[in-house]
């Protein structure tokens, strides 16, 4: 096995925000399930990166991803991805695409089948779906809201053809001057757009300005940061020494954060846009199926899904851009974090990361 990078030094923490918003969440407690004996057997030696010994995820992967596709199937979904887009840091294709629409179905299942919290009216007319991706958000949004018309945007098109017909997607950058026109929209959606907008103020401030007087805009975003509320993440981790620190750093290269609540940037922009009713809804997302919780054990078992599905994708360009692009050891590292991914439950490891919803009311 090959060294592990050295940890890049991370710049200090912004200072945690104080958000005006009323705080809502009805998370169940986050805390690990009890180990069965025979999980705290096969503790891993670090010897055998594809053993299915200690493989958390051998026997739950075929089934979680027959699920997700057989529900994706009947929903009549398809994707396609043409171009890589340089200025954001994961790609836009097949794979990529595979873990975003898994990072949306464990977040449904986080909402409880719900795709917002906004208490928006009924009888919407005009719906906005910021970087929508996959735009699975917005096909199953325009579903719900069948009057409703479902405009998707993001910088690559990869979204379905076959698309409800009161949804569509066009090319736009959501971080340029917004061209749609003043008081348009009765709802805003922005989710995962960490790593894409350096101007967090503007952004919210240029939501604020399209969304009709009475319409809402939400934003859901995730600090990709891992920690453990229990001290399992160790000194030695690749989580420590590799996954936290690569983001902190890129964060610090890019001028772009990946640590958007952890630096309150949702809530500062819907303060300074002019939003009246704001909430935030605070997250634990476990990683790995660890917690006692079973909706939590689920999601868990999603979100290291998602990760694994594609490490390459969401580690590459960071990668480059961090340590240099010709930099020894990027491919074990990535099969050093991956078995460590895999065997999270079985080692009595319990990271989790932080999600938080924002939504405001436009006066
Ligand atoms: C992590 S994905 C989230 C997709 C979707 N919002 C969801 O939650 O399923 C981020 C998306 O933002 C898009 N994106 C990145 N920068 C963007 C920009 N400047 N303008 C519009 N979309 C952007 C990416 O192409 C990608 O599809």
């Amino acid at each position: 096995m090959a060294d592990q990078p050295t940890a890049p030094s991370a710049p200090g923490p912004s200072t945690s925000p104080q958000p005006a918003a009323t705080v809502v969440s009805n998370q169940p407690q986050l805390v690990p399930a009890p180990q069965t004996e025979e999980e705290a057997e096969d503790d891993f030696d670090g010897s055998d990166a594809d053993s299915a010994l200690g493989d958390d995820l051998a026997s739950s992967t075929n089934s979680i991803t027959s699920s997700i596709y057989e529900y994706r199937t009947i929903r009549g979904r398809t994707y396609h991805s043409e171009k890589h887009d340089s200025q954001y840091f994961t790609p836009n294709d097949e794979q990529q695409m595979q873990s975003q629409d898994i990072t949306h179905h464990y977040l449904t299942i986080m909402l409880d089948d719900k795709l917002f919290l906004a208490p928006v009216k009924d009888d919407m007319e005009k719906i906005l779906d910021v970087g929508t991706g996959t735009g699975i958000w917005a096909i199953d949004v325009g579903d719900q809201f069948p009057n409703a018309e479902v405009t998707g945007t993001d910088l690559s098109p990869t979204q379905p053809v076959w698309v409800p017909p009161n949804v569509r997607f066009e090319i736009d950058d959501c971080t340029k001057e917004w061209t749609w026109a003043s008081d348009n929209f009765d709802f805003i959606h922005m989710r995962y757009l960490f790593g894409a907008v350096s101007d967090w103020d503007a952004l919210i401030a240029q939501a604020y300005r399209c969304c009709k007087p009475g319409g809402w805009v939400q934003s859901c975003e995730c600090d990709v940061i891992m920690s453990s509320d229990d001290d399992t993440i160790k000194e030695d981790s690749i989580i420590t020494t590799f996954w936290n620190p690569l983001w902190r750093e890129l964060s610090s290269k890019l001028g772009i954060s990946f640590m958007v609540i952890q630096e309150g940037l949702q809530n500062k922009g819907f303060e300074k846009a002019g939003f009246v009713d704001v909430h935030e809804a605070n997250y634990k997302i476990p990683i790995g199926g660890w917690a006692r919780d079973p909706k939590l054990a689920e999601i868990g078992e999603y979100t290291v899904l998602a990760m694994i599905n594609d490490l390459d994708g969401y580690t590459m360009v960071p990668w480059n851009i961090v340590h240099g692009e010709n930099t020894p050891g990027y491919r074990e590292t990535l099969a050093f974090l991956r078995r460590e991914l895999r065997t999270l439950k079985s080692r009595g490891i319990h990271p989790y990361m932080k999600v938080r919803y924002v939504y405001g009311r436009k006066p």
